[in-house]
């Protein structure tokens, strides 16, 4: 197969395994052409992608801009604080002014669950979901699976955790999809208030002691509090927080085992990791976001070839 099974990147839930694999295998080739000194091809010199950031960002908007100027497409960027959303435009009408102007694909984050579906089905122009509230992130789950596949060579049967805010995280949900979906075995950890009430059904186990998921894992990716999407007090203090479940090299040495260290960013250093694990030998966290660039590239490359399809 060299097509998706799908017009839009709304989600990991909407990919199949294949799916992910041709991303991955795409995105090789892509890799090796932006390490060479001539970074850029030919291939969307036809397309338009608007990118329209709703929510503040900087590895995935700077990200996208590059993999697209990579792609040699046509860009525009828009924020909403610069733009007339602040005087009560509705998202439809925004985008659709937007796409007036003959642009062929939207790349959006917002803060709503779910807004990127309802604008896949409003408006006439490929949607690539950068991140819609508490829901899904699905290329940092596609960058985050292909680095680890680039340490590892397969997922298959690899122990992840992900620790941290996993109540308010669309990376967690969107990482726990990619990697069952390749044969990686999931974990989560945390404090009870952060793990949401059925996370069990997605296939997950739950641990509450960190040691003993470091215990277990090959991988583990920490998640920083979302302190902005949290109403209530989920826990006592930061302090008490970075005790229980901070990753540190005194935590490390007590496990005494190889663990890769992974971490989507904006990293709070000191607080759910130490700087001194955040840089080690074994974290791979630039590798992540340099990482990132080669994956969108295949998305937006793959799609392209999707325009026509109808869904
Ligand atoms: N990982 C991530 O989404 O970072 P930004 O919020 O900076 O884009």
């Amino acid at each position: 197969m060299s097509t998706l099974s799908t017009k839009h990147l709304l989600g990991i839930e909407q990919l199949t395994r294949a799916d992910i694999e041709l991303i991955f295998e795409t995105a090789d080739n892509f890799k090796t052409i932006i390490n060479r000194p001539i970074k850029k091809v030919p291939s969307l010199r036809d397309v338009t992608i608007a990118n329209i950031f709703f929510e503040n960002s900087t590895r995935t908007r700077v990200s996208f801009e590059l993999a697209e100027k990579r792609l040699s497409a046509d860009t525009v960027n828009f924020s909403s604080s610069s733009s007339s959303v602040s005087k009560g435009e509705t998202l439809i009408d925004t985008v659709n002014n937007i796409l007036s102007m003959k642009v062929d694909m939207v790349v959006m984050r917002h803060p709503a669950p779910g807004a990127a579906m309802f604008l896949a089905e409003h408006v006439d122009a490929q949607v690539v979901n950068a991140g819609d509230g508490t829901h899904e992130h699905p290329t940092q789950a596609l960058l985050d699976a292909y680095s680890m596949r680039e340490k590892f060579g397969s997922l298959e049967g690899k122990n992840v955790i992900i620790v941290g805010d996993i109540l308010h995280s669309r990376v967690a949900l969107s990482n726990i999809l990619c990697l069952r979906k390749l044969g990686a075995k999931v974990k989560v950890c945390g404090p009870p208030t952060l793990i949401p009430k059925y996370i069990e059904e997605l296939g997950v186990e739950v641990e509450y002691d960190l040691d003993k998921a470091l215990q277990w894992c090959d991988v583990a990716n920490m998640l920083r509090i979302q302190l902005e999407r949290q109403d209530i007090k989920y826990f006592p203090s930061l302090r008490e927080y970075q005790m229980q479940y901070g990753l540190t090299t005194n935590r490390l040495e007590r496990i005494g085992k190889e663990i890769t260290i992974m971490h989507p960013g904006p990293i709070n250093r000191g607080v759910e990791i130490s700087s001194e694990v955040a840089d080690s030998t074994n974290s791979i966290i630039l590798e992540q976001v340099e990482n990132g660039v080669a994956v969108r590239m295949a998305v937006l490359y793959l799609l392209a070839g999707q325009a026509n399809v109808d869904e």
